[in-house]
């Protein structure tokens, strides 16, 4: 399928040690990109670029500016252009008003959910404009960012939240320089972060009740929305779109 053909097209993938970003680098990787795998556990990344065609490990960690302008500048050392930036190196720690936060508080997840996408998209995107690069940048919020809010979480709610409206804002900036940028809003999805909530057949069952498409999504269900935003022949004249991707939670959940 031409459309959504990335071959001659590089991805960089933060978070692609676990979870969704490992799911993105292997679906973009199967579309024919080459996939650079970012994160702090380059054991993991190496392992998993074995796997893939045409990858390449690069171990950076995004709370860190610096280790995000070393991890750029060494792809620019090495010849690679980014054409396809996915920010989906993510964390969660519950931050209750009156009780006691997890040790992953509520600094700690602005720093990396909030300011490591802007550091990132700050270094990629001087890179593509210097390059001419028309590419495509993807940031990974949650629904509990917008419209599926929940008590004991204002730390991670408030990081997500912000990075739809980092999307937003940048939308004419990056435009000059025909860059887009879009956001994923995913719903629960299996992946080591959640499983901690789909333990038993109880939590199980009730969660498949709350949710109005009845099933809990695995990472490859976002395959083709990712596909969609990553490829400029899908996509060419989409630009500034938060796409919700949750099985209907946002809107029927409250029943
Ligand atoms: N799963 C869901 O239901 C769900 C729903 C909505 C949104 N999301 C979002 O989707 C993204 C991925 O979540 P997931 O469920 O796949 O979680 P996960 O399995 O825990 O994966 C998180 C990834 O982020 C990386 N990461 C964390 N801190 C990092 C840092 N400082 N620098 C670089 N990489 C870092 C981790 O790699 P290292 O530890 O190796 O650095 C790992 O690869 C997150 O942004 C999350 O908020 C998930």
């Amino acid at each position: 399928m031409t459309l959504f053909d990335l071959h001659h097209q590089t991805a960089l993938i933060t978070g692609a040690s676990s979870g969704l970003g490992e799911q993105f680098a292997r679906c973009l990787s199967r579309a024919g990109a080459r996939v650079i795998l970012a994160a702090r556990s380059l054991e993991k990344l190496e392992t998993l670029s074995q796997e893939l065609k045409n990858a390449f490990p690069l171990q950076m960690d995004v709370a860190d500016k610096v280790s995000i302008q070393r991890a750029v500048e060494l792809l620019e050392e090495r010849g690679e252009r980014i054409d396809i930036c996915i920010n989906a190196a993510g964390i969660y720690g519950g931050t209750p008003i009156f009780g006691k936060e997890d040790e992953i508080d509520f600094e700690a997840q602005l720093e990396t959910n909030v300011l490591g996408t802007w550091y990132l998209i700050q270094a990629v995107a001087q890179q593509m404009k210097q390059h001419e690069i028309g590419g495509s940048i993807i940031n990974i919020s949650s629904v509990n960012g917008a419209d599926y809010l929940h008590p004991g979480r204002a730390g991670y709610c408030a990081s997500k939240s912000a990075i739809i409206q980092l999307t937003k804002a940048l939308v004419g900036e990056l435009g000059d320089a025909g860059i887009r940028i879009n956001c994923i809003v995913p719903g629960l999805v299996r992946t080591p972060a959640t499983e901690y909530k789909l333990q038993t057949e109880e939590q199980r069952r009730e969660l498949k009740r709350l949710i109005p498409l009845h099933f809990i999504a695995e990472p490859s269900d976002l395959d083709g929305t990712l596909l969609y935003l990553a490829s400029n022949k899908a996509s060419p004249y989409v630009t500034g779109s938060i796409i919700t991707v949750d099985g209907g939670i946002s809107w029927g959940g409250a029943r």
